[in-house]
């Protein structure tokens, strides 16, 4: 019985040795240790063996048991190893490869434009201010000296939110806002949505304007024009011009359009050049001398003699058009990634 038991030992450690994967050395296991394993089934016939020999056998047999299962132990934990060194061969990491960039989004060009214009008129010392969206028909246009009968109330322009509440069809209720707020100085900048009833290639009905307001004693329409040849140069070009042309808002007088020399033919108003059409000049915004009017309404008494602003209003996605030589106002509102990811 010892002698069959040390064969069935001895040939399991060596089967064990040599084994190469796994599933066999399960097998192996139960083969051996299994509820009809070799081991079980010597250890079956003890009944048959007289009785002093019993614990002999039962002890050799416990000792084969132990020896088996120590042997299938190492063997598992070096066959786990090559597994390992196989698997690392396998599944090289190379760690010096460029990463995939993660998607990043970016500001719109909008608001990248209209911080540009913060920058720009900032270093002249102008303040942002906001004011809201939804604004009083008096604030809007009563205020700023749009009287009831002046075509801008007209229906097709403003939208009616409810009794005396428009969607503001421009900033320059702000302007008011401003000097209700504070006495001059005042030198604020109003960035921000504006709505008007209209949609095609160039009017959307929800656009940006930055309004500028500078209000002190004397202050200069040859200041107004310092400060937009200032702010045109920064934007378009050390060589900009600009140049001021009468027109007339109620908020201002006099009232001028501005346009800016061309920065692709530079006045040279080439027939051919796509962005000012051969004209050499780019029309990009109204400004002026403050009305009189503007500082009665805001209360502004006492010491105001010589008292006197400018104000000016820019559109600002006509700038990032003509900035990027943007084909339709339509493209920066229709949410395309492909398109505004390229600013
Ligand atoms: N509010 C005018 C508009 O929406 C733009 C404008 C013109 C603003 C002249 C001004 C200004 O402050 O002085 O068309």
């Amino acid at each position: 019985m010892i002698e069959k038991l040390s064969a069935i030992g001895g040939r399991a450690l060596e089967e064990i040795e040599k084994t190469s994967s796994f599933e066999s050395l399960d097998q192996i296991r139960v083969s051996l240790l299994g509820k009809k394993g070799s081991l079980n089934e010597v250890l079956k016939g003890l009944s048959g063996i007289n009785p002093e020999e019993r614990p002999v056998i039962g002890a050799a047999a416990n000792e084969w048991k132990r020896k088996i299962e120590a042997a299938l132990e190492v063997r598992k934990s070096s066959l786990e190893k090559v597994h390992l060194e196989q698997q690392l061969q396998k599944e090289k990491l190379d760690i010096s490869a460029p990463a995939r960039l993660a998607h990043r989004g970016s500001l719109h060009l909008v608001t990248q434009t209209v911080r540009r214009m913060m920058q720009i008129f900032g270093r002249l010392g102008f303040d942002v201010t906001l004011g809201p969206e939804a604004e009083t028909d008096y604030l809007n246009f009563e205020a700023v000296n749009i009287p009831a009968d002046h075509p801008a109330r007209d229906m097709q322009d403003t939208f009616f939110l409810g009794p005396g509440v428009v969607l503001r069809t421009h900033t320059s209720g702000v302007q008011m806002r401003s000097m209700l707020a504070q006495k001059w100085p005042v030198r604020v900048l109003c960035p921000g949505a504006v709505y008007r009833c209209d949609h095609d290639a160039t009017h959307s009905p929800m656009f940006h304007q930055v309004e500028g307001l500078w209000v002190d004693k004397n202050v200069r329409m040859s200041d107004l024009k310092g400060v937009l040849q200032f702010w045109a140069r920064e934007l378009f070009g050390s060589d900009t011009q600009i140049r001021l042309r009468p027109s007339y808002f109620p908020f201002v007088e006099p009232g001028a359009e501005v346009d800016v020399s061309c920065f692709r033919c530079r006045v040279k108003a080439s027939d051919d050049c796509k962005i000012c059409k051969g004209t050499g000049w780019l029309e990009v915004l109204g400004a002026g001398m403050v009305h009189p009017r503007l500082f009665e309404m805001a209360g502004y008494s006492g010491d105001t003699e010589g008292l006197s602003g400018f104000a000016f209003g820019i559109g600002v996605e006509r700038i990032a058009m003509l900035l990027h030589e943007v084909p339709d106002l339509r493209l920066l509102f229709q949410g395309d990634v492909r398109f505004l990811s390229q600013f």
